[in-house]
């Protein structure tokens, strides 16, 4: 047996943590969702959901997997024979999550090869924000099946990135989280600093910081909320499981989960001081939304191109941005790759390199589908049904499974076993995971559920039932069924000499 590989230190197994949980969600989504819901009044609720869900959901993943060694799989059949379907429900959905992100991973690397082209637009925020389109000659619709030679390309460039950033696992990945974590902070600051010393900036700030409480009364504040919580930690997606497993037997769990997750938030709100510093100094502030692709490579090019009045400068603060973009998204992707690969590699007792290779050959196949010129559209709509229903589905499920099919004394030992001071209380780690989690995430799953099938009339975007159901509703039943069919394959290799290793939780 090859020794698991293990952190360097305890710093690099919180920048990876941060890493992962720092991505594409903080710099666009986060701003647009706090934009929409009251400015401080969504800071003050994200908070509180980070408190009462996010927090204790990240120990038990982390502490969990440490315990055990092994990635997601491995780590759910430890808490129960019963559950291991979930581990594969959550290395599934990561599995199909990868697919897509690595294309917008890419087509952040294509708008920063382009930004040159916003020195020739300044004052043209027509042109800025058909770039683009033109460049990935999307039809915006899922007909179109041609692939731009420059897309293709930045996808290859994607998936060498991915691999050559994980390709030695936790020592490899330990390298590049020093610069992948610290660089996007850099050149936010840099945008910050050009952002609030625009004429303008105060507004965008005021709308940002400003609670506005009667935003309160409003259910889907809460919703997007926690939504947001659960999607920025990177839990429940077999992530922190696989980077759990190479903690060190000495580090202080309960602590560093609340510095990951706190690390994370100071980024949003970056992010947010950011875009909104910009767009109050571009008199844009009407045009934030909270719909990522639409402001990073639509909105924000306008504002790139009113920064200034010098063309050349402006294609540099571009080119900031997308940098920006390139490395907060690098490290989330790759994590996400980890978390499949460490999952199936503890399960089969594969080599991790050679799961590496193939999750990423795989992955880099299916990925085409979403830079044909109908990938937007597919896009949406994987992305929808991953997060909106499996990712949630998938948080319920887990939650139940240790929490009440498993003892959270044992799992909170483990979180506290090397805290000192602040050790976390039983009561607020079992009233998260037993019920306030469980709840709210059911909460949120009737009302995504509402929205769908109420105020939409079961139709998600307006694309054709057909693509709905391939790329919703069918790979959603492949990604809850994927345990029972693996199960079937693990049995006929028994049969042929497979032994499954044990996993039992050693006091
Ligand atoms: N936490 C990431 C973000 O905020 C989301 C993510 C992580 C998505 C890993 C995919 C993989 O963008």
């Amino acid at each position: 047996m090859e020794k698991r590989s293990q952190w360097g230190s305890r710093v690099t197994f919180i920048l990876a943590a941060v890493g992962s949980a720092v991505g594409l969600g903080n710099a666009w989504r986060f701003p647009g969702l706090a934009a929409k819901h009251g400015g401080g009044t969504f800071l003050l609720v994200y908070l509180i959901a980070m408190v009462v869900m996010g927090i204790p959901l990240l120990m038990m993943e982390i502490s969990i997997s440490r315990k055990f060694r092994k990635g997601a799989i491995e780590s759910m059949r430890g808490i129960n024979k019963k559950a291991e379907f979930i581990g594969w429900a959550a290395t599934s959905n990561a599995f199909v999550i990868v697919c897509y992100y690595a294309v917008v991973f890419a087509w952040v690397i294509l708008m920063f090869v382009n930004s040159w082209q916003f020195a020739g637009m300044t004052g043209n925020s027509e042109a800025a924000s058909g770039l683009f389109g033109e460049l990935t000659k999307t039809t915006w619709a899922i007909e179109g099946t041609d692939i731009p030679g420059e897309v293709l390309l930045c996808t290859l460039v994607a998936w060498g990135l991915i691999f050559y950033c994980i390709r030695n696992g936790a020592s490899s990945v330990g390298k590049v989280v020093k610069f992948t974590v610290f660089a996007p902070v850099v050149l936010l600051l840099i945008m910050a600093i050009k952002g609030c010393t625009m004429q303008g900036a105060g507004n965008g700030l005021a709308m940002f910081f400003i609670p506005d409480f009667s935003a309160l009364a409003d259910p889907s504040l809460w919703v997007d909320a926690i939504g947001q919580v659960f999607y920025s930690l990177s839990i429940m997606m077999a992530i922190m499981f696989a980077y759990g497993s190479y903690v060190g037997d000495d580090a202080n769990v309960a602590a560093d989960a609340v510095i990951i997750a706190f690390s994370d938030m100071a980024i949003s709100v970056l992010s947010g001081i950011v875009m909104f510093s910009t767009m109050g100094g571009t008199g844009m502030l009407d045009k934030v939304t909270a719909s990522g692709i639409g402001t990073a490579f639509i909105v924000y090019p306008q504002a790139i191109v009113n920064l200034t009045n010098i063309g050349w400068l402006n294609a540099v603060f571009g080119a900031i941005f997308y940098l920006m973009l390139i490395t907060l998204a690098i490290d989330s992707a790759f994590s996400i790759v980890e978390g499949v690969s460490a999952a199936v590699a503890d399960k089969f007792h594969l080599k991790p390199k050679t799961v590496t290779i193939a999750v990423c050959s795989i992955c880099g196949v299916i990925s085409l589908l979403f830079t044909t010129q109908a990938g937007l559209a597919w896009l949406d709509i994987v992305d929808n049904w991953t997060n909106q229903i499996n990712l949630i589905l998938i948080g319920i499920l887990e939650c139940i499974a240790i929490g009440w099919t498993f003892s959270l004394k044992k799992v909170l030992a483990e979180v506290n076993r090397n805290t000192k001071k602040f050790k976390t209380p039983y009561w607020w780690f079992a009233a998260s995971i037993k019920f306030v989690s469980p709840v709210l995430l059911a909460g949120l799953f009737v009302w995504n559920m509402i929205d769908l099938f109420g105020a939409k009339g079961g139709s998600y975007g307006g694309y054709p039932i057909w693509s709905q159901v391939a790329a919703g509703w069918i790979v959603s039943g492949l990604v809850f069924v994927s345990g029972f069919i693996a199960k079937g394959i693990i049995n006929k290799k028994k049969k042929a000499g497979f032994v499954e290793d044990e996993v039992v939780w050693k006091d």
